[in-house]
């Protein structure tokens, strides 16, 4: 593939869902998938996704069998991402044995199984939903996948929680957390100072006039949480690794890479400590080494599966304090015993 053109984000979101797939953290997963199951008030639980881009998540949790009943509405800012999503919709439920119901232009209902999940997309920006939503305090499970490293999270995070019911699910996952890596390297030097200078500029992005970022949010999300009223039921990493495979990249991934160098030049084009000449030699390279299926990226993610403590109960102190950790049994992580997650579809557990 030659260097693109043009980097049209829709296109990224739809090649960087195999790479996810392959990277969420499967015990994370199945904790989601546990906690679900077990909630118990037999009621379809009421879900949210923010910042759900194409509809990537939603496919995911209902090909996968995670989710077999639910609410669930998945906003977004941009409506070319919420029209490509409502686009997508019909394409992949059809290709796995959904029946499909359709009210408007933007709700769906899928059934499958005896289960069913009916559907919502709104464009809206979250702050808007925040405050429109303000108290209402209903939502079972909020899912922020590839989202909660854009914002000031101390700052969002009250916001979020206040959506939350008593007890609900937050399945915070692909928290970007301060480590990239490209394989072979050029210059280990000049490529260490890009990329903490690349990692700097999500530290200092505003948006709004908002701080919009930070580079490390995945392990800053394991103390912030629990600061905030939130259980961590479980977390581990999910790290992006890319890699060539017999010639070429999986799906579109050979584009995903060509973004991802083309992100880290408009994040640093004029960048003060940079010599202009030298790090455009250095972009060429990167997508050469791409076109030649030499280029490797590793990157740092955590997925988080939370859940919001009473604010009746909560004290700082209360999350504050160690509960003894009980390792996970062979019955919460194999998906065989527990028949949460069909194993069919996703890739093996971990
Ligand atoms: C990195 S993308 C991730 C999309 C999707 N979760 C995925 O992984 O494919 C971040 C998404 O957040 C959306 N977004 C950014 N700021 C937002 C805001 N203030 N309110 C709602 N959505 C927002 C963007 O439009 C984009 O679709």
């Amino acid at each position: 593939m030659a260097i693109p053109d043009e980097y049209p984000y829709i296109r990224y979101l739809a090649a960087k869902k195999g790479a996810d797939d392959r990277a969420l953290n499967r015990h994370v997963l199945q904790s989601l998938a546990t906690h679900l199951t077990n909630s118990g008030n037999g009621l379809p639980p009421d879900v949210l996704e923010v910042g759900a881009g194409i509809g990537t998540m939603l496919e995911r949790l209902a090909v996968w069998g995670i989710l077999k009943n639910a609410r669930y509405e998945a906003i977004d800012l941009e409506t070319g991402h919420i029209d490509e999503a409502v686009r997508l919709v019909p394409l992949w439920a059809r290709d796995h044995g959904f029946v499909l119901g359709e009210d408007i232009a933007s709700a769906f209902c899928l059934e499958r199984n005896g289960g069913r999940i009916s559907i919502r997309f709104e464009t809206i920006d979250l702050h808007r939903l925040i405050e429109r939503e303000r108290g209402r305090r209903n939502r079972d499970l909020l899912i922020a996948h590839a989202f909660l490293d854009l914002f000031d999270v101390p700052r969002i995070l009250p916001g979020l929680i206040s959506l939350m019911r008593p007890g609900g699910l937050l399945s915070l996952t692909m928290n970007f957390d301060g480590l990239t890596i490209l394989e072979p390297p050029i210059d280990t030097d000049f490529d260490r100072e890009i990329l903490a200078l690349y990692h700097q500029s999500m530290d200092s992005r505003v948006i709004d006039g908002r701080p919009s970022g930070d580079s490390r949010t995945g392990r800053r999300l394991l103390t912030r949480l629990r600061e905030e009223g939130v259980e961590i039921l479980a977390a581990g990493s999910s790290d992006w690794v890319i890699f060539p495979v017999g010639g070429g990249y999986h799906g579109d991934e050979t584009y995903f890479l060509h973004f991802i160098v083309n992100l880290i030049e408009s994040s640093l084009k004029g960048h003060p400590r940079l010599d202009p000449d030298r790090f455009a030699r250095w972009i060429g390279i990167r997508h050469s080494q791409i076109e030649r299926c030499e280029l490797v990226l590793i990157a740092h993610q955590i997925d988080l599966l939370g859940r919001v403590v009473d604010p009746s109960t909560f004290t700082a102190q209360s999350t504050a304090a160690c509960a003894p950790v009980h390792p996970p049994t062979w019955t919460d992580v194999n998906p065989k015993t527990t028949g949460t997650v069909d194993p069919s579809s996703p890739p093996p557990f971990r």
